[in-house]
């Protein structure tokens, strides 16, 4: 083999470059890895030594990092020094969409990409293969290349000369379940023009991932296959959202549905749950760079059959807060509302494009009094996304009170009193423990007449039967 890889050095220690160098260092135990980030608190969190305190929650990442974390595993603030001493480079950096200038709204931002292969321009020495990792528009590495290019050819007058192959290997981890995705993927997938790169990080991956999973390809398609991937993924939920609105509408139901669908071998039974809408930092930005790709090559029907999902996925999550409001007799105003789960989906403390800041925006805006819980998200990201948050202490002082300040929430630690006196309980993540409540005794405590919305279909409409509470189930025309 022409290059060997000791030292990996991965730009970005968020929800991707965290858990997949976390997996890395674990299997590969003669590889020395640096992650890096600009951000210092960030990284002060991943050296905390309580492994409850990691920057990001995600199932069993603790236990990897406990045991590789400074032995072969480092997290620093050192950029400089970790790039120059990497024989590989992962760039692992947020590429939010646009939010103004060219392509505003639809396509990725760029700017920490190419400020990361400046850096890697800069600082590295020798040969690196540098790996794209983080979820890029087509024709990113073009982008990357060029960078590092221009800095060849700047140095080809002083000794020792950098060159460079750039690689994209998209990450397929779904958070939640991001070790158990590493380290048993269903495919890895290598994109890149030059054979001994490609082979230097299959290579890494063949120390636990089966050769036959690992797919190579030129680097276009493998940047297209990701983000085809969670088009794919995400079209699929709309699909099933937009049927869980006809189920209401004629009395079916959606998960019967799902159940039948599903066990058509060329359909499958995966992603075919009805919820709130899709939520993540994924699949809504893949879709919209997908469609701005689409418009820049004059493809404008293929542009608006994928900006559809979106659209609908937008819908949808209007259509659960209307609905919530209609059924409390139109107007939230003085009427307390427990939302139980905020992150995107279980599993995760992540809050990115959760359907949930949409869905609560729209019941502030009624005038709404909202008691927020999570079991891993901060109050701090809630104030974030929702940007404002009135602290009542007459509220909080007096858990009977009937007078809410409307156009408010509140943050709930656990699950007591929670439901004191309130008019409705939302469930918008499918958090475990929201499985098991007790809906008779809750039942006691609010007030009448009283709605559990279920956008998660989690609950048992017999459990809630033995309640007087209302019942609404998405998807679920008899409810
Ligand atoms: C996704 C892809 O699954 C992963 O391969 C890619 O690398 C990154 O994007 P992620 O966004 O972490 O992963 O989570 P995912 O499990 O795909 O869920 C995305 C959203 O879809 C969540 O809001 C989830 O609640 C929702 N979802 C998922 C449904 O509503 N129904 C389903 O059946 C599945
Ligand atoms: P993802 O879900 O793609 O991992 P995150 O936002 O969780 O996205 O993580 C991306 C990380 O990249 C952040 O912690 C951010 O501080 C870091 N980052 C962005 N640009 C740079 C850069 N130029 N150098 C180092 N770190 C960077």
């Amino acid at each position: 083999m022409k290059y060997k890889i000791n030292n990996i050095c991965c730009i970005g220690a968020g929800y991707v470059g965290g858990p997949t160098m976390s997996v890395i260092a674990d299997k590969c135990p003669h590889i020395t890895i640096n992650v890096v980030d600009l951000n210092e608190e960030r990284i002060k969190n991943w050296n905390n030594p309580d492994i409850e305190k990691l920057p990001i929650y995600e199932p069993y990442l603790g236990e990897i990092v406990g045991r590789c974390r400074n032995k072969n595993l480092y997290f620093s603030n050192l950029i400089k020094e970790k790039i120059q001493e990497a024989d590989m480079i992962f760039i692992s950096v947020n590429t939010p969409t646009k939010k103004k200038g060219l392509g505003a709204g639809k396509a990725s931002d760029l700017k920490w990409v190419e400020a990361c292969a400046r850096q890697v321009a800069k600082f590295s020495t020798g040969y690196t293969i540098v790996v794209e990792k983080s979820t890029l528009p087509v024709r990113t590495a073009e982008v990357i290349k060029s960078i590092l290019d221009d800095s060849q050819k700047s140095s080809k007058n002083s000794a020792p000369s950098k060159t460079f192959n750039v690689l994209s290997n998209p990450e397929f981890l779904a958070e939640g379940s991001a070790i158990k995705d590493l380290l048993n993927p269903d495919r890895v997938l290598i994109g890149g023009d030059n054979n001994d790169a490609i082979k230097a990080l299959c290579e890494i991956y063949k120390n636990w991932v089966p050769e036959e999973k690992i797919l190579t390809t030129n680097i276009w398609s493998s940047e297209l296959a990701k983000l085809t991937s969670n088009a794919f993924l995400a079209q699929r939920i709309s699909s099933i959202n937009s049927i869980s609105a006809i189920c209401e509408a004629t009395g079916a139901n959606v998960k019967e549905v799902s159940r039948a669908i599903g066990s058509d071998s060329r359909i499958g039974s995966k992603f075919l749950n009805t919820g709130p809408g899709f939520g993540g930092s994924c699949f809504k930005k893949d879709i919209l760079n997908l469609v701005y790709l689409s418009e820049f090559f004059g493809l404008h029907e293929v542009a608006a059959f994928w900006e559809s999902v979106v659209n609908l996925n937008s819908w949808h999550q209007n259509r659960i807060s209307k609905l919530i409001t209609k059924k409390l007799f139109g107007t939230l105003s003085n009427k307390k509302i427990v939302i139980l789960g905020f992150a995107f989906k279980a599993n995760t403390n992540d809050t990115r494009e959760s359907a949930a800041i949409q869905i609560c925006q729209n019941l502030l805006e009624e005038d709404a009094y909202l008691v927020i819980h999570d079991s891993k998200v901060s109050s701090k990201q809630i104030e974030v996304d929702l940007g404002r948050k009135v602290l009542l202490d007459d509220l909080k002082n007096n858990d009977n009170s009937n007078i809410f300040k409307g156009g408010n929430w509140d943050f709930a630690q656990d699950l007591s009193c929670i439901f004191n006196n309130a008019d409705a309980v939302v469930i918008l993540t499918e958090w475990d423990i929201y499985k098991s409540i007790n809906w008779e005794d809750v039942s006691r405590v609010m007030r009448c007449p009283a709605w559990i919305f279920d956008t998660r279909s989690i609950l048992n409409p017999i459990d809630i039967k033995k309640s007087d509470l209302n019942f609404w189930q998405i998807g679920n025309g008899l409810g």
